[in-house]
Order: C-alpha cells, then sequence, then structure tokens
C-alpha cells in the first residue's frame, strides 16, 4: 500500500474531524507538521504540499463551519491540487531518468585478462598489506548516497522510479543523487601532461642498485593510484557484460611534491594487456581509453630489477639516477577492484614507473 496516500486520506479525514473537535485538530496539525518536514528532509512533496494547503484549509474553519459541506470541499481540492502538482513535478522528473538510463546505458565491459598469481606462496609480507588496508579505506565507497548507487538504482528498480524519487513511494523516500550520475564524471577533454613538457625522455641509467623504500615516497604513490583508478566513476558492475556508467581509469593532475621532490615521467607499466610487460608511452599522464591504442616500450634494466621485487611483495622501490631518481611502485589488486579485475586480492595488476628530480 502507497504511504502517501495512505497518510493522505488520514489527513482528510482528520482535519475534516478537526473542524469540529480541537482534538482532531490538534493531530491534524501535528500530522502535517511532520508533512512538512518530510518534504523538507526527505523530498516528500506531495505530503508537504498537502499538509501546507491543510493548514490554510483550517485556519478557514469559522468560515467553513458555517456550511456543512465547505470544508470537505476545500480540504478534497486541497488533496487534488497537491497530488496534481506533485505529478507534474514527476514527470519532469521521470524524463531526467528516462534521460540518464539512455545517457548511461548497460554495456559490456572490454576483455580484461586475469592478473598473473603474484604471491603463490603465503600471505602477504605485514607492510604491503597493511598498506593495501589502508588504500582500500581510502577508495571511494558504495554506500548509499554514492554514484554507483544512484545508478544501480536507475538500472535496477524499473517500477515507479519516478514516483519514489519525488517521495510518493514509502519504500526509499530520500532523494537519489541523480545528479552524481555525470557529475562526479571527469570532463573528456582533461588531459594532463608529462611535467617535464611531454617529450618522453630516454630513461636515465641507474647509479646505485635497486633499494626497497619502507616509507619514503608511499603517500606520493598512494595519491596517484587513489587519482588513477578514479574509482567514484567504475559505475555500477552488475557483471562483466552489464556496466552501466564506467569510466576508465585516468589522472586528473600530477601528484604533489614530497620531501623536495617532484614528479618529471610518470608512466604505466601494463601486466595485463599485453603478453609480456611493456611501459605506455605517453606525452601525457596514463589515461587508459588513450593507452588502449599508445605505442609501448619495452622495461629497462631498473624496470625489470624493480619489478621483480614488486612481485616478491614490496611495494615501492628506487634507484638514485644522474639528476634524480628512479621509483617504480606496484599497484595491486585491492577488494574494490576484483569485480572487474578477477585474480585475488594484493595480485599485481600494473606499476607506476617514475623519474623524480629535486625541486618544487
Ligand atoms: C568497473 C571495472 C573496473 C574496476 C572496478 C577496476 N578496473 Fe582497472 N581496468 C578496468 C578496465 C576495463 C581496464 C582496461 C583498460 C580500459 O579498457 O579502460 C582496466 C585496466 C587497469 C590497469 C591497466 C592494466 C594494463 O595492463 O594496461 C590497471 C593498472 C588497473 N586497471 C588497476 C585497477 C585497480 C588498482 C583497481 C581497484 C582499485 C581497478 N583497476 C578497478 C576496469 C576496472
Amino acid at each position: 500500500m502507497n504511504f502517501t496516500l495512505v497518510y493522505s486520506a488520514i489527513l482528510l479525514l482528520l482535519s475534516n474531524a478537526g473542524v469540529y473537535s480541537g482534538g482532531f485538530r490538534k493531530i491534524t496539525i501535528m500530522l502535517c507538521g511532520m508533512g512538512l518536514l518530510m518534504w523538507l528532509f526527505v523530498g516528500a512533496v506531495p505530503l508537504g504540499l498537502l499538509s501546507l494547503f491543510l493548514i490554510f484549509a483550517l485556519a478557514t474553519r469559522t468560515f467553513c463551519a458555517r456550511r456543512w459541506w465547505r470544508f470537505p470541499a476545500l480540504s478534497g481540492t486541497a488533496v487534488l491540487a497537491a497530488l496534481g502538482i506533485a505529478f507534474l513535478m514527476t514527470q519532469t522528473e521521470q524524463r531526467r531518468i528516462t534521460g540518464l538510463r539512455e545517457a548511461f546505458p548497460y554495456q559490456p565491459m572490454r576483455e580484461l585478462p586475469a592478473p598473473v598469481d603474484s604471491f603463490p606462496g603465503g600471505p602477504l609480507l605485514a607492510g604491503t598489506e597493511s598498506r593495501l588496508d589502508y588504500l582500500e579505506g581510502k577508495v571511494p565507497g558504495e554506500g548509499w548516497r554514492s554514484r554507483t548507487h544512484a545508478l544501480q538504482i536507475l538500472h535496477e528498480e524499473n517500477v515507479s522510479l519516478f514516483v519514489r524519487s519525488s517521495g510518493f513511494g514509502q519504500e526509499r523516500m530520500v532523494r537519489l543523487p541523480l545528479g552524481k550520475i555525470p557529475d562526479t564524471l571527469r570532463p573528456d577533454e582533461l588531459r594532463v601532461p608529462q611535467p617535464n613538457g611531454g617529450s618522453s625522455r630516454t630513461h636515465a641509467e641507474t647509479t646505485s642498485e635497486v633499494r626497497v623504500l619502507e616509507w619514503e615516497f608511499h603517500e606520493l604513490h598512494r595519491q596517484g593510484i587513489l587519482d588513477f583508478i578514479n574509482a567514484e566513476n567504475f559505475g555500477h558492475v552488475k557483471d562483466r557484460r552489464n556496466v552501466a556508467g564506467f569510466q576508465s581509469h585516468r589522472f586528473s593532475k600530477v601528484p604533489e611534491p614530497s620531501d623536495g621532490w617532484r614528479v618529471e615521467t610518470l608512466e604505466l607499466v601494463g601486466l595485463l594487456l599485453h603478453a609480456e610487460p611493456r611501459v605506455y608511452v605517453s606525452a601525457e599522464l596514463p589515461r587508459m581509453d588513450e593507452l588502449r591504442k599508445a605505442p609501448t616500450r619495452p622495461l629497462d634494466r631498473f624496470e625489470v630489477a624493480g619489478l621483480e621485487q614488486l612481485r616478491c611483495d614490496e611495494d615501492l622501490v628506487a634507484a638514485d639516477a644522474p639528476g634524480g631518481m628512479r621509483l617504480l611502485g606496484g599497484i595491486r589488486n585491492a577488494k574494490q577492484c576484483i569485480q572487474c579485475h578477477d585474480g585475488k586480492r594484493g595480485d599485481l595488476l600494473g606499476a607506476f614507473t617514475y623519474t623524480l628530480v629535486k625541486g618544487r
């Protein structure tokens, strides 16, 4: 049974009784107050309007009391007017919803090979495990105010969604954050050039052994991962053949400098889409829709040695290089990635290879 209709009927009856009895009048005014609050807080438009009209109608009760039919007629008109206005509003909402369904349809996801089993021999190293935990906590969630949730409702609840979103129904009176569906997308024209001006610099030979970093530059690398994955725009994944609103991984900015070092180049070592590990070459920071067709290069000596370490569960390795420093940081399968990437938590999905130089 529809909550709004029942509530309206009760209000109608009580308000009519309220013309003759002070007790009923008080209850009616209280329920009207609640109706206004529901309008304010959960967008229950029809109840709010009806409550407003009835409060006005009750104010005219001395006028109404002279003819028995005046109040029923007035309050009946109030109900019709409130439902009518709300109906017109829901028509607009319905058009918006249809438009969003067409703009963000279910689409099959690109074939994605599962990651190689990165650590067949037991659990992750303790440090790596706790960093993965921390990263997972920073990935924007799928709560009920999220874009993902709005997309799910948009597609999976066909029945009178419009009725709910404007507060007609009882199940979900809270407004859906439909605006998020288009608004959180990163603009297509957003390009982030490599900070060194885009010339794919020949990778300097390193001048030291590859060393494991326990804490330095981890924050820089984490910021990079979180920005790149673009988790707010993962979309709703019903299954691999039905994904709505996915925007591919891409950077929106250069990671902030850290300890007086700034990023000069940042490239993606792809581990999934090619038969062997390859580095995508681009004048811009990694953006998957572009990289699909981008040229690649083989890994250089530092990257080969570093990847070995990452495969042994380390997270971030470094080596000195003339005029700067090289970093290689693993991108691991977090619990939020598995729905698309398969494999198991902690597997390597890729790595970022950085050159850093001193100065801001
Ligand atoms: C909604 C699906 C989806 C989710 C969730 C997802 N990805 Fe992806 N990812 C893809 C797709 C699809 C590609 C292939 C490139 C493309 O088509 O955009 C990809 C590619 C990648 C690549 C590049 C692989 C290569 O070899 O080029 C990395 C790295 C990556 N994802 C990391 C992650 C991480 C880390 C997470 C979780 C924090 C994650 N992805 C979550 C869909 C997803």
